[in-house]
């Protein structure tokens, strides 16, 4: 694609511009000479392209100029496109004239060496330029493009709801307070409990947004504030709610496999194996997950919730993702429906990812009655008045519903195989990070 005179780079690289003369911009990702020969690899964030300069080609004023050149400097190059095998990607471009925007500081902190994880962290404004950040950031971005696009063709408004809130959604132990004027506030854990009251205004809805978390463990699939895809719809129950998440993963694993192929496979996940994990999931019940525990030997209880540590195990028995259904009351946040037919458990599912990764999204159905709703308010200890406009909803105009939430990071860090979730977000906010 051309912009005032300048092309993508990934537009060379596909191959629409062989032969052509183009001119680019963008960062010099790495430099080498030889000889009469300078090697740049130049990165315009659509992707990376070797360009060489000889001598002769260029002014040699140019030529010279080219040697003071840092890593990250800026540049305006001239040059044609060449098929060359050698070449990353496949193709080069001769320059035949550069301009140098920014001559980029020595010593850039990155170097082309091994950096630990903290000096990553710190240096995260840097980090994320890299080729491996660059493609994650890059499957983030279509996930949720595909996301909203299944959600838009299948009849869901996207609809927000406020982060500064006074009712807990997901219990007291993870939320942030917030000082608001001369009172307190919580920081949002779920956009649900607004949900529950826009699906009578819009019937299906979904959101995209940042949820917050005051998770006091170091673990590797917890960030304090993480981005929640959720939706809910009136008119759903428990098994409608999975049929969505199974259509919605379909038609996002379809979008990943044919728009980052090249991205997937690079960071160890082909296309492939996404075909293999297509959907129907398999469903299996809390209580199957007891006697499947029990089996492999964990020390696991009826009534205990699932960490980690079991949904790892849980997860070796599966290859792609899978349900666990009707978890007991007891586990689950207050507006879970207790199954009629067994008022012991819920009408919950999560979706648990394989190879370890365990659950990728949490949701059911709610309770759309009045006097089972007071009653879980008060069995969970909570105060009534905080929610006095959410039992209204239960007054006027109740329905059927359910909903689910997905962790976009969580996903994410399954998709790409990563071994932290703080990989799958540019800037992580963790217990001990909230720098830079
Ligand atoms: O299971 P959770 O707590 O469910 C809810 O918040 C529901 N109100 C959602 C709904 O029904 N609308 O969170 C949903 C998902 C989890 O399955 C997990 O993927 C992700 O959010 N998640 C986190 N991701 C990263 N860091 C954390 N600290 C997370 N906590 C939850
Ligand atoms: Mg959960």
């Amino acid at each position: 694609m051309e912009k005032n005179g300048f092309v993508d780079v990934s537009s060379i690289l596909s191959g629409c511009y062989t032969g052509e003369k183009v001119r680019i911009r963008g960062w010099l990702d790495n430099m080498r000479s030889s000889g009469g020969i300078h090697f740049f690899l130049v990165r315009d964030g659509t992707g990376i392209i070797q360009c060489t300069m000889k001598k002769g080609k260029v002014d040699n004023e140019k030529f010279e100029e080219a040697r003071k050149l840092t890593q990250e400097s800026t540049l305006e190059l001239t040059g044609t496109v060449q098929e060359d095998r050698r070449a990353p990607g496949g193709y080069e471009i001769r320059i035949e004239d550069m301009n140098i925007i920014h001559l980029a500081e020595e010593g850039y902190p990155i170097a082309k060496k091994y950096h630990g994880p903290e000096f990553l962290l710190d240096h995260r404004h840097l980090w994320i330029r890299s080729e491996k950040m660059q493609k994650i950031l890059r499957v983030r971005a279509k996930f949720l493009e595909a996301a909203r696009e299944w959600f838009q063709l299948n009849g869901y408004t996207e609809f927000h709801s406020p982060t500064l809130i006074t009712a807990a959604c997901e219990g007291g132990s993870t939320l942030f307070t917030v000082k608001y004027f001369n009172t307190e506030a919580y920081l949002s854990q779920s956009w649900q409990l607004y949900a529950e009251a826009a699906i009578a205004s819009l019937g299906k809805i979904y959101t995209v947004a940042p949820s917050f978390r005051a998770e006091k463990s170091r673990t590797r699939r917890h960030l304090t504030e993480y981005w929640h895809l959720e939706a809910e719809a009136a008119w759903c129950d428990l098994e409608c709610i999975m049929k969505v998440q199974e259509d919605l993963l379909a038609h996002v694993f379809n979008a990943l496999s044919e728009r980052v192929p090249r991205e997937l496979e690079s960071l160890g996940r082909p296309p492939e194996e996404l075909a293999r994990m297509m959907p129907p999931f398999e469903r299996i019940s809390y209580d199957e997950v007891v006697d499947i525990l029990a089996k492999k030997k964990v020390k696991f209880n009826w009534g205990d919730d699932l960490g980690w540590t079991e949904e790892q195990k849980l997860t070796e028995e599966f290859d792609k993702p899978f349900f666990v259904t009707h978890f007991p009351t007891g586990v689950k946040a207050f507006y879970h429906k207790p199954d009629p037919a067994r008022q012991s458990v819920t009408l919950s599912a999560d979706l648990l990812a394989p190879e370890g990764y365990g659950e990728i999204t949490g949701g059911g159905q709610r309770i759309d009655d009045l006097e089972e709703l007071l009653r879980r308010i008060e069995e969970e200890g909570l105060n009534p008045k905080d929610y006095e406009w959410y039992i209204d909803l239960r007054r006027y105009g109740s329905v059927p519903h359910s909903g689910f939430g997905l962790g976009v990071e969580r996903v994410i860090a399954w998709l790409c195989k990563l071994n932290h979730i703080r990989d799958a977000i540019a800037f992580p906010r963790l217990i001990n990070r909230v720098y830079p």
